[in-house]
């Protein structure tokens, strides 16, 4: 539970952490390499220990001491994926595309995450297949089965993250040569295929939406950085933006955030980018502003209801056009129970925002999912009196420690604890995907 007094400005200078959107890939990554793979900046988040329990069980050895993480593959011994695991964190779907390459076959159950979204993986199989897989799916359980992988055209009706990553994770050491086309070109993606081709790999056309992959015989270690996390930073601008301050944030790089400064310039924050970091000083008071989500380079899905959250609070009326999940507007139920008016009409929502006056009160809200949650913590520092947070495992999932972070900015919030378990303790118990 994370317990918020609103409404004093924020200021001063924030770290943002490692991307957990980087790093999971990266981390299916190392298992291509049969020897050690150092990461560093990583972030410390519940996904993150989840994606080493799997590591861990199929015999990886992963040790995470303060930010820097070594995955050593030298012995892999299972290609399953255990239930809990995919239920907890639909990422674990990109170990397919890794376990095939590595160990020819892989087992595993349909990822959870179902919660903004039916989320169907029809793009992860069509592109392993095309590599030559053969796959089966029986009662929620996927058998993929590949003697060797081959390079083949992949093309995307739909520039979907995790399906290219897993082409990416399988086509890397296949034989001949794969063509993705319809590729998603977010910033991870990028990073993925820098980390690649720094281990050895043979891509081209990083950053465009065809992507080439030249199959090599195998890869080697390698020590690499993961980049600060964009969605992480975003949160952090939509709080400033929600309650007013001057808040710089440190180990962001501003050019893969063009369409959010945009945005969020548009609700009357001033924001100035600079090498590696973004600041932005915000009245408080913030204008209504529009965001259609889309692919990257568009505003990303995974800052929409932040977003939502200034609107709440913002003078006049704001629109929302949401078209990568059908169903990410749950927050907007609880932000309502804080005097939010909301309507949903399928993917637009229209928000009247309470302004300075009557403003938003604190209430007691429950997190559905890892960005939703984060967008109550932006709502409770813009809104009158106390805003108390339950589900906060949801924010685990991909916040460090949010509480940490605001309060460094003189934020009033904590986290009242209580479920911060071990990732054992957690598995199932706070199922979601992004
Ligand atoms: C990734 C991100 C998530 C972000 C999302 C969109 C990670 C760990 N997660 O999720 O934070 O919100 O990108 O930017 O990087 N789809 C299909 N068939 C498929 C795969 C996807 O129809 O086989 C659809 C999905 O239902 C969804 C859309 O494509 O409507 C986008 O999904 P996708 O880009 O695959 O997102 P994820 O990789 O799950």
């Amino acid at each position: 539970m994370i317990e918020v007094q609103g409404t004093s400005p924020l200021s001063g200078t924030v770290k943002i952490q490692g991307s957990k959107n980087a790093v999971l890939p990266m981390m299916a990554a190392a298992l291509l390499h049969e020897g050690i793979t150092v990461f560093t900046n990583v972030p410390r988040i519940q996904d993150v220990f989840c994606m080493m329990g799997i590591l861990r069980f199929i015999g990886c050895v992963c040790r995470l001491e303060d930010h820097v993480l070594s995955i050593d593959a030298t012995r892999v011994l299972r290609a399953e994926i255990p239930e809990g695991y995919m239920k907890a964190m639909r990422s674990s779907i990109m170990m397919l595309g890794a376990l095939l390459a590595r160990q020819g076959r892989a087992l595993t159950r349909y990822p959870g995450g179902c919660l903004i979204g039916s989320r169907p993986i029809d793009l992860h199989i069509k592109a392993l297949r095309a590599l030559g897989a053969e796959i089966t799916e029986e009662k929620g359980t996927i058998c993929a089965r590949a003697e060797r992988l081959r390079g083949a055209e992949i093309h995307f009706p739909y520039p979907s993250v995790g399906a290219t990553e897993n082409a990416l994770l399988a086509a890397v050491l296949a034989d001949g040569t794969a063509r993705i086309t319809g590729a998603a070109k977010e910033p991870e993606i990028q990073e993925l295929c820098l980390l690649l081709n720094q281990m050895g790999g043979k891509i081209q056309g990083i950053g465009t939406d065809c992507l080439t992959v030249e199959g090599v015989e195998s890869l080697s270690g390698a020590v690499r950085q993961v980049p600060g996390d964009r969605i992480v930073a975003g949160t952090y601008l939509a709080a400033a933006l929600a309650c007013g301050g001057k808040v710089q944030l440190e180990g962001v790089d501003p050019r893969h955030m063009g369409a959010v400064v945009s945005a969020f310039e548009d609700c009357g924050g001033h924001i100035k980018a600079g090498e590696g970091c973004l600041a932005v000083s915000a009245s408080g008071k913030p204008e209504a502003f529009e965001i259609v989500t889309g692919p990257y380079p568009d505003f990303p899905t995974d800052l929409q209801s932040p977003a939502m959250a200034v609107m709440a609070a913002a003078n006049g009326k704001s629109r929302i056009v949401e078209n990568v999940f059908e169903n990410r507007y749950r927050t907007a139920a609880e932000l309502e129970k804080m005097g939010a008016d909301i309507r949903i009409c399928g993917k637009e929502a229209l928000i009247a925002g309470k302004g300075p006056e009557p403003g938003l009160c604190g209430a007691r809200v429950t997190a559905s999912d890892l960005r939703g949650g984060a967008a109550l913590v932006a709502a409770g520092l813009a809104a009158k009196g106390t805003t108390v947070i339950d589900g906060c495992c949801h924010i685990h999932r991909g916040y460090e420690d949010i509480c940490r972070d605001l309060s460094s900015l003189g934020a009033r919030i904590r986290d009242e604890g209580g479920e911060k378990g071990s990732i054992s303790s957690r598995i199932g118990e706070c199922a979601g995907g992004i």
